[in-house]
């Protein structure tokens, strides 16, 4: 046998090997031919393909102007004073002020974000105020009481001199729940300053005897 006769039934026999081994791996799951594709292929463009029917070339078109993320709200408010009274005037309190639920959230986040420098009670006290930050006013106070919950919501999402901004670390709804804990707090203090009895000289003198060992 000459080496030509040779090669040539080696080369056969790699080629029906080659032709074999596609078949072997073919996916039976799917047709093999597409004998009529019809509407296999959408036409439809991808996202970051060419497209010669826009301006630019591209597929993906920029958001349109004012466009926001699915989930997400506009704050319209920068921080000034104007814009926090306007807060005050036009936000309102999506949470009930006796939800339950909103008023343990509201628990539950105040202790997180806010009591380490506003103290549990509010009156701040908190651990970070005594250890040298800023103190910030008693949220007990007439000031604080009298604040509007948009005002609230102001000072939370975007700050107020030493109060930092805390937007990127409390979500909006956890917000509006703190605003109302914070709401429960201050019923407290008032309650609590009503109960107390006046401080006569004669009540004074009562405690301090009380106090002597
Ligand atoms: C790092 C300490 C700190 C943290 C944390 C903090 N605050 Fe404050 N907060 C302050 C300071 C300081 C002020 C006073 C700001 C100023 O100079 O007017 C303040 C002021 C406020 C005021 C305005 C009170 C008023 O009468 O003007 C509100 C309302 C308030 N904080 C709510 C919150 C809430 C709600 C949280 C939690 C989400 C929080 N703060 C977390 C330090 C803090």
């Amino acid at each position: 046998m000459s080496v030509r006769v040779i090669n040539i039934i080696l080369g056969s026999i790699m080629a029906i090997a080659i032709v074999l081994s596609f078949a072997a791996t073919r996916d039976f799951s799917k047709p093999h031919y597409e004998v009529m594709p019809d509407m296999y292929h959408s036409p439809a463009y991808h996202a970051f393909e060419q497209n010669e029917n826009t301006d630019n070339g591209r597929t993906l078109r920029p958001p349109a102007e004012g466009s926001i993320p699915r989930g997400m709200l506009p704050f319209e408010y920068v921080l000034t004073e104007e814009d926090a009274l306007r807060a005050g005037a036009e936000l309102i309190n999506p949470k009930a002020p006796d939800d339950m639920n909103s008023l343990a959230r509201g628990a539950t986040a105040y202790a997180i974000f806010c009591q380490h420098c506003h103290g549990a009670s509010g009156v701040g006290d908190g651990m970070v105020a005594k250890r040298g930050f800023p103190p910030p006013p008693s949220l007990l106070i007439e000031h604080a009481i009298k604040m509007k919950d948009g005002q609230m919501f102001h000072v939370t999402t975007v700050g107020q001199g030493n109060m930092p901004a805390h937007a990127a670390q409390v979500s909006r709804q956890d917000r509006w729940d703190i605003i109302n804990h914070i709401r429960t707090l201050q019923a407290v203090a008032i309650r609590e300053a009503a109960k107390a009895p006046p401080e006569t000289p004669q009540s004074i003198e009562k405690n301090s005897e009380g106090a002597q060992p």
